[in-house]
């Protein structure tokens, strides 16, 4: 019984550790995204449109991924510049917007 249960311990541990490995492109996005923008883009806070909902991002993304790219390093009305992450390089945030735009559309 202690033996299983140290080996369950090991491998979830394991597991985390392997999940917490930057692997590609994606998962930077991804993990940029969850730190700095899913507050507002997760929940719509302050009428941000949420990531996933195509009807809230179709306009946007009509005017360009440039000009999103834009809003997202400078900000645009609400959303503050780099997603208020001041940490953030530009090749993070541009992880970051093209996750949040590749699975909005
Ligand atoms: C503090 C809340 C907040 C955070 C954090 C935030 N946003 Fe936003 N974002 C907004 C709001 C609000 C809008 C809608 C602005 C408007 O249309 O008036 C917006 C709009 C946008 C737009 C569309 C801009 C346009 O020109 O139509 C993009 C792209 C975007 N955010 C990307 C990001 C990315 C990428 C991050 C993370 C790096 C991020 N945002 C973090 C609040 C936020």
């Amino acid at each position: 019984m202690m033996r299983f249960t140290l080996s369950l311990l090991l491998s979830a541990i394991f597991t985390t550790a392997a999940a917490a490995q930057p692997a590609g492109a994606a998962d930077i996005g991804a993990d940029v995204y969850n730190r700095a923008c899913k507050m507002c883009h997760g929940t719509g806070m302050m009428q941000a449109p949420r990531f996933g909902d195509r009807d809230a991002w179709a306009a946007r993304i009509t005017r360009g991924r440039d000009a999103m790219l834009e809003s997202t390093l400078n900000g645009f009305n609400r959303m503050p510049a780099r997603g208020g992450c001041a940490a953030c390089s530009d090749d993070e945030l541009v992880s970051a917007l093209d996750y949040l735009l590749d699975h909005s559309r």
